[in-house]
């Protein structure tokens, strides 16, 4: 029941209409009994500073922030979390009891929570991480944090890979041709293979022993993934990362973290609902 006290918290983003976020993280209110209702809000282009000045007067308890406004709203808030401050982007805005505004990353939290749940440990391991945008260099801060030993990353655009090297700090490499065979875990945090069977890397070079996982989440088994199964690899979907980032934002809001199986199967529902 929304009441006068319902807690409200708002995806901010354009377009923002197939989020799958009011789903998951709806679901995930439910199931935690908690006293909160979530919406999707259209902010244009160049709006992202009023729509945090909203926030302020409206007193939103939580924001999700998606494209475009990632790095304005960063600019936006009145401090970063570690995360966010390196990346300069924010996914997550949190309302503090003091009434400031505090910006976080999530993503890359919850890419490495998706792999400690599918019983994968990151620390000391090598990592080939395919791809170089916001979300890989999500991937790449949150990896380095969690102590791997070697960030590999291999991109389209070398200039962006380099951003993504930087990222990591001490553990960044710019991939050899040797890395995607070698590494102990693989990662795809391309847009490739969304809604297609092409493929980011080189299949042939999967091995057993090795994790592969995919940040793509539809379909949920991409030809990557199909690929590395067949080799013998360990796979990690992309399902995981995206309901794990968005726990972390429940955690960050209210303090619990829900259940994420809850928050997958809303998601799956609301996938299927749209491709029937
Ligand atoms: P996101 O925020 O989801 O990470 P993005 O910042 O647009 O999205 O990044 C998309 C990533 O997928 C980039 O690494 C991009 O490579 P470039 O940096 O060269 O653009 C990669 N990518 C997307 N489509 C690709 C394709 N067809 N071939 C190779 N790389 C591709």
């Amino acid at each position: 029941m929304i009441s006068g006290t319902t807690r409200v918290a708002a995806v901010i983003g354009s377009p923002v209409k197939h989020s799958l976020s009011p789903a998951m993280h709806n679901a995930a209110f439910r199931q935690l009994g908690v006293d909160w209702v979530y919406v999707a809000l259209h902010v244009a282009h160049g709006d992202a500073q009023r729509a945090i000045d909203a926030m302020r007067v409206l007193e939103l308890g939580g924001l999700s922030v998606t494209m475009p406004h990632k790095e304005a709203v960063a600019m936006a808030v009145d401090a970063l979390d570690p995360a966010a401050s390196a990346l300069r982007s924010v996914n997550t805005v949190v309302l503090q009891p003091d009434g400031t505004l505090v910006g976080h990353s999530t993503d890359g939290a919850g890419f490495v929570a998706s792999l400690t749940a599918a019983g994968v440990a990151v620390h000391g391991r090598t990592v080939c991480l395919l791809g170089a945008g916001g979300a890989a260099r999500a991937i790449a801060d949150a990896l380095a944090r969690a102590g791997v030993a070697r960030i590999a990353v291999l991109n389209r655009t070398f200039a962006t890979a380099q951003e993504a090297v930087n990222l990591a700090g001490g553990v960044g490499v710019i991939a050899n041709a040797h890395d995607v065979g070698e590494a102990d875990i693989v990662v795809n945090a391309t847009s490739i293979g969304m809604g297609s069977d092409d493929l980011p890397c080189d299949p042939r070079a999967l091995r057993a022993g090795q994790v592969v996982a995919d940040i793509v989440y539809h379909p949920r088994e991409t030809a990557l993934l199909r690929a590395a199964r067949a080799a013998g690899a360990l796979t990690v979907d992309g399902m995981g990362m995206l309901v794990h980032q968005a726990a972390l934002q429940q955690q960050l809001w209210h303090g619990q973290y829900p259940d994420v199986a809850v928050m997958a199967a809303a998601a799956e529902r609301e996938l299927a609902s749209r491709h029937q």
